[in-house]
């Protein structure tokens, strides 16, 4: 298959620009791996920080070469887990939610690459101020955690501040793509590839319960929403800035808009739910995923998917099509 090269790909000597987000609770070794050795790069989620969650993550990716991705704000509570990831010389860290200062001169000087996920401007140039490599323009499409911008104007809107300002540093696109139209489109609008969290998170090699994932393939765009009320009940404490995306279920029924209440129930709440995750009910846990879900209906390998985005994204792209 002809591939479809620019900067990131030849930066990270990979054949298509494309990368797994670093799903928490969803992306681990085995998927990252799928896709980097499908000719993408692949990231491991670190989520909310767990030391064997890592190390078996890094074994069961074996040798492929992949990458880790943390929750800033709650790496900033487990900082040692950066030197256990470092110690598995993953070639790139990604950093999202929070300021990367603190852990930016570590990244850099392992030789791994620095990866920023941003949400605005302000976020863009504190990435640029402490040396990030590549900046994920995050549209508040995105499944999982995001704010306001929407993709389709943030990425060229960062493009162009990147072209002012820091024109050596790479940038993907992420929120709302799913398929070979939106890495196309991506690469449309100035990016140098895309970072994709959804997509991959409806594959084979998914840690997330399989319930979770039916229920998403056989829901709509319309069938998400930004809320605080899962964090509350996962006890996960959250800056206000970022909301989860999730599928619209019983629980966000009953509970988004009556926080206060969730607040006061809370103790009651948090067992029922985790229970309920664990079960894989998709109605009385969340499914964590984005608008994206309305162009998904099925659930591939991880590999597959790799193949099949660059498949038609190359082939749109040699149509040429205005
Ligand atoms: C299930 C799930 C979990 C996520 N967890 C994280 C995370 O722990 N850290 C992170 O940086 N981004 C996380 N994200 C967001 C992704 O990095 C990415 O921005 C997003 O998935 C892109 O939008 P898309 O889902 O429409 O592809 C998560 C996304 C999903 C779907």
């Amino acid at each position: 298959m002809p591939s479809i090269e620019t900067r990131l790909t030849k930066s990270l000597g990979i054949e298509h620009p494309i990368l797994s987000a670093p799903m928490a609770l969803a992306a681990g070794g085995k998927l990252a791996a799928a896709v980097s050795d499908a000719g993408g790069f692949g990231l491991i989620g670190g989520g909310y920080g767990d030391a064997e969650f890592l190390k078996q993550s890094f074994r069961d990716a074996g040798n492929a070469r992949v990458g880790c991705g943390f929750i800033t704000w709650s790496l900033a509570e487990q900082t040692d887990l950066l030197d256990l990831v470092i110690d598995h010389a993953p070639t790139a860290v990604m950093l999202s939610f929070g300021n990367p200062a603190p852990f930016a001169a570590k990244v850099k000087s392992s030789g791994a690459k620095l990866i920023c996920q941003c949400q605005t401007i302000a976020h863009v140039q504190a990435a640029l101020d402490v040396g990030a490599d590549i900046i994920v323009a995050q549209g508040g499409e995105a499944g999982g955690h995001g704010a306001l911008r929407g993709t389709m104007n943030f990425v060229p809107e960062v493009a162009d501040y990147l072209t002012a300002n820091a024109p050596e540093v790479l940038l993907l696109a992420a929120g709302g793509i799913a398929d070979g139209r939106g890495l196309a489109a991506a690469l449309m609008l100035g990016a140098d590839g895309v970072l994709i969290g959804t997509r991959f998170w409806a594959s084979a090699e998914c840690l997330a319960p399989d319930g979770h994932l039916q229920a998403a393939v056989s829901s709509g765009g319309d069938d998400t929403l930004q809320t605080s009320t899962v964090d509350i009940a996962r006890g996960k404490d959250w800056p206000p800035d970022f909301k989860v995306r999730v599928r619209q279920n019983a629980f966000t029924d009953k509970w988004h808009g009556n926080e206060t209440a969730l607040t006061a129930a809370i103790q009651d709440v948090a067992d029922r739910y985790m229970d309920a995750y664990k079960a894989g009910d998709a109605e009385n846990s969340a499914a964590v995923c984005g608008e994206a879900i309305g162009l998904i209906h099925d659930i591939p390998t991880a590999g597959e998917l790799v193949t099949r985005i660059a498949e038609e994204a190359r082939a749109l792209l040699d149509q040429n099509r205005v």
